[in-house]
């Protein structure tokens, strides 16, 4: 049975492969590799992961089978609300319910945590992703730009509201 918890700037070294790795394995079939090199090369880099794991605004949840990294979270602060910033179950694991777990996770910290609405941008071309965003009750709220490497693409914005008053 799969655990979740916190990640720490010792889980850097881990989040970097996995996240990598994912990206990979969903966008490297549609994308240049150049491009794909400059991203991941930027953001799943081990150093720029504890930077991120150390910055108190951002909170990454993990879930572990065994000593194995399946998932990860990776959240901001954003005001009154939070991003889900990175969203990704290893490949194995689609379509188990790793997905929702992590998601009850998330949206059960944003709540503790008084955030008013947990917003994501999903590229226009994951429509899995998309499936399971509007299976989690999030809903279109616009479009913003995503630069991977030079090709400039589109995101979906998607938002789930938590709290009226
Ligand atoms: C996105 C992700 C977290 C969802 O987790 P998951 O375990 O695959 O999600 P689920 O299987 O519960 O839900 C996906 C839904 O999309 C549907 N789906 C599958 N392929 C689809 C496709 N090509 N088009 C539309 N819907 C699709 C599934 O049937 C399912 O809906 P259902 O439960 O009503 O049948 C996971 O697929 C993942 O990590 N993907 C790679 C990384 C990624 O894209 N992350 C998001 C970046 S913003």
């Amino acid at each position: 049975m799969p655990s979740l918890r916190r990640a720490t700037p010792a889980d850097a070294a881990r989040l970097a492969e996995l996240g990598a790795r994912t990206f990979i394995e969903t966008f490297g079939a549609d994308n240049r590799p150049e491009d794909m090199a400059m991203y991941v090369g930027r953001t799943y880099g081990e150093a720029q992961q504890r930077r991120e794991l150390s910055d108190p605004d951002h909170v990454a949840l993990l879930v572990e089978e065994g000593e194995v990294l399946i998932a990860f979270a990776q959240l901001h602060r954003d005001g009154d609300a939070i991003e889900i910033a990175r969203f990704y179950v290893d490949r194995p694991w689609h379509g188990r319910g790793i997905a929702q777990r992590l998601m009850d996770a998330v949206l059960e910290l944003a709540r503790d945590e008084r955030a008013r609405r947990v917003w994501l941008a999903v590229w226009e071309r994951n429509p899995r992703a998309i499936a399971f965003y509007t299976k989690c009750g999030f809903r279109d709220a616009g479009t913003q730009p995503f630069l991977l490497g030079v090709d400039l693409q589109t995101d979906r914005v998607m938002e789930v509201e938590l709290l009226s008053d």
